[in-house]
């Protein structure tokens, strides 16, 4: 069933790599089976989209363009494809739009247009109270941190709950001011962890808020001390990896603890910022590729040796299993409604139309703090 004309769809199309994001019309998508389409009111931007849009040649060459980038949306369900149950037409809901991903490779499966095609199982009704700007920052910073706290092949942790029981087990999250990080901490404290992370000091009372038990400043030359001596004690549950220092330390922590030796790496650890650049960009992509293999290398012998296990996450991949079910069809929906759950970060948002958006992914690399880089939509 669809509520929408067929000739209304726009979208910020990404013409080619390295190109900026070109405003036009778009053809209006039809959901297939298990599938919504969103008529989108916010978005939120994500790393990802700066990454793809100036380096998708070494992290996502699969992409067919033009394509549509965007993975957060938040507005109104415009229609449902069959065998869609949670959602009727007019329904307010987020959803994880995964259209880069290998798998998809499907523009109209991209946030950054008014209809996105989402998956049933990566959307999650909010209430009439929650503004769509503030929505729309959770759905990639949920599904990562879900995906690396919850899944059997990854920290495998107990699922969060109204009611969770407190265990004497210690998650480290490394970089919890982070939006990754900021819902890393609110789920794995809903699964009844303590949870240490680290973060700049203006952030410590931030991240305490979300529930953290210990914040540490990630630049202190001796945070890993700091960390293993609080850990003392506690059985360890692993580490969540967020920023470019962050597995080297989270494995000196692991190694040095009893428990989960295991970090679930979300940040590689080379930037690619500098890929953005015109000037020097061929040699930077050398200097990268050159980094990012030596730098694996080296992490991965040290973690061999101190029998420690690294694994990167990919934020989509609870789609593939229960945990999508779990979090986005049972614990967020409940959580959001009677207001356990809070929508972090803040949202800054940068532009109220589509022309905003490539200036949306360009503030989003020049660096944020405990804030999301969000457009509204008309
Ligand atoms: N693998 C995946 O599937 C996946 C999915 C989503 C995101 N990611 C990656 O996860 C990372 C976080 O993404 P995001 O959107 O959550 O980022 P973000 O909100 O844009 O990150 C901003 C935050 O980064 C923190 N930060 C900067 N350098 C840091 C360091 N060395 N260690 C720890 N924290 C640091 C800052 O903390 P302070 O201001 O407190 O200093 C700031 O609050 C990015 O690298 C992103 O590419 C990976």
């Amino acid at each position: 069933m669809t509520g929408y004309a067929h000739d209304d769809n726009i979208a910020a199309w990404l013409p080619g790599l390295r190109r900026p994001l070109e405003v036009r019309s778009a053809g209006t998508p039809e959901p297939g089976r298990g599938q919504i389409v969103i008529r989108a009111r916010a978005v939120a931007v994500n790393p990802l989209d700066w990454i793809i849009q100036s380096a998708g040649n070494l992290a996502y060459r699969w992409l067919r363009y033009p394509t549509v980038l965007g993975t957060d949306v938040a507005g109104e369900v415009a229609a449902v494809g069959t065998g869609v149950t949670r959602f009727k037409v007019g329904d307010r809901v987020i959803g994880f739009a995964d259209g880069t991903d290998k798998d998809t490779n499907a523009a109209a499966r991209g946030a950054f247009q008014r209809y996105v095609v989402v998956l049933e199982r990566l959307a999650c009704p909010i209430s009439d109270a929650l503004p769509y700007e503030r929505a729309a920052v959770l759905p990639m910073a949920v599904s990562t941190a879900s995906s690396a706290l919850f899944q059997t092949d990854f920290l495998g942790l107990q699922l969060p709950c109204a009611e969770p029981e407190p265990r004497d087990q210690a998650l480290l999250v490394w970089g919890g001011s982070t939006s990754v990080g900021s819902n890393a901490i609110q789920l794995a404290v809903a699964a009844g962890y303590q949870v240490i992370t680290t973060a700049s000091p203006h952030n410590h009372d931030y991240v305490r808020s979300l529930g953290a038990h210990h914040a540490f400043d990630y630049n202190q030359p001796d945070v890993t001390e700091e960390i293993c001596s609080v850990l003392d004690g506690h059985t360890f549950a692993g580490a969540m990896a967020i920023g470019t220092t962050a597995a080297r330390h989270c494995l000196t922590v692991a190694s040095r603890s009893t428990g989960r030796r295991f970090v679930a790496i979300a940040t590689p650890p080379v930037s690619f910022a500098g890929l953005a650049n015109e000037t020097g960009r061929r040699a930077e992509t050398r200097r990268v590729v050159c980094r990012l293999v030596a730098s694996n290398i080296g992490l991965q012998l040290r973690a061999r040796t101190r029998r420690v296990t690294l694994k990167y996450i990919w934020g989509s991949s609870l789609k593939h299993n229960e945990v999508s079910h779990a979090i986005f069809g049972e614990f967020l929906p409940a959580a959001l409604a009677d207001g356990r759950y809070r929508t972090v970060p803040e949202p800054l948002v940068v532009g109220t139309d589509y022309s905003a958006l490539q200036h949306a992914l360009d503030t989003q690399r020049n660096g944020v703090s405990a804030q999301k880089v969000v457009v509204t939509l008309p």
